[in-house]
């Protein structure tokens, strides 16, 4: 069974860092597992350390000028054409598969092309042990149902008791659009000594079921400072720890 875990917050939140530690700590269980950066504006493939060359937004491009230049080959009909684009623009390593989505769909409807991409990359989705998506900051992406048929919603948030608010409001407004997700999660990050109680107080006046509280670390912010991979940040980091920690239960 394909376990799909989303990861959402706020901008900035640490979506992305936790992300990469999450993939990282599940690549001791498996390989099999596609990551799928769904941030427009994200740097997954760099925290992974992965180049990556073509987006789905780059081919959806593609087969929008070749429909208008007439160019798409005889006897390819568009669906083929888009699945065997996804096929090439997977990037494998050793640890994991990693799919970037790229830009979104601009003006102009593009309707049945995003319907035939979401079937094809659910489709793709059913063959790994798990999807790890690293979504965009905020709700659009919820409002947008661009993510669908997740398992587990993580929600990263700062400290703040505001930060911790809109962890409550994704979970209401996927209650709203009747997104059913079997859990949702929040991860407190940047956490200190004098402000875990406070976290732990408020998340549960919040009613969040918080799974973790990473604290501040100096050697995360300097990976990301030199542009070094995160993904290669030593196993005895005390955020790593405690992602790892976080892992072994999803
Ligand atoms: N626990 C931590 N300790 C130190 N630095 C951290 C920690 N978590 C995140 N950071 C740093 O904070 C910044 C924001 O983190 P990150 O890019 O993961 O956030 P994000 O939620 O993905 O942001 P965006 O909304 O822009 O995609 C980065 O520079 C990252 O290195
Ligand atoms: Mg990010």
């Amino acid at each position: 069974m394909t376990k799909i875990i989303a990861i959402s917050g706020k901008g900035g939140t640490g979506k992305t860092m936790f992300s990469t530690l999450l993939v990282k700590a599940l690549s001791k269980k498996t390989h099999n597992m596609l990551v799928v950066d769904a941030d427009p504006d994200s740097n997954l493939p760099e925290t992974l350390g992965v180049e990556v060359e073509l987006t789905i937004g780059d081919i959806r491009e593609e087969l929008k000028q070749l429909v208008a230049d007439d160019k798409l080959p005889a006897g390819i009909s568009k669906q083929d054409y888009l699945l065997g684009k996804i096929y090439e623009i997977i990037v494998e390593t050793e640890n994991f598969d990693l799919l970037v989505m790229g830009r979104p769909e601009g003006s102009g409807c593009y309707c049945s092309v995003n319907n035939w991409l979401r079937q094809i990359i659910d489709n793709l989705a059913k063959s790994y042990d798990y999807v790890i998506i690293d979504t965009e900051a905020g709700l659009e992406h919820l409002s947008r149902r661009t993510t669908q048929n997740v398992d587990t919603m993580i929600v990263v948030s700062d400290a703040s008791k505001r930060g911790l608010g809109t962890a409550k409001r994704i979970k209401k407004l996927a209650n709203e659009l009747e997104i059913k997700f079997k859990e949702i999660y929040v991860v407190a990050n940047k956490v200190n000594d004098e402000n875990k109680d406070m976290v732990e107080k408020n998340a549960k006046e919040l009613g969040l079921n918080l799974i973790g509280k990473l604290p501040y670390n100096e050697e995360i912010s300097k990976y990301d400072l030199i542009g070094k991979p995160l993904f290669d940040i030593d196993e005895n980091n005390e955020v790593y720890k405690k992602v790892e920690e976080i892992a072994k239960s999803l």
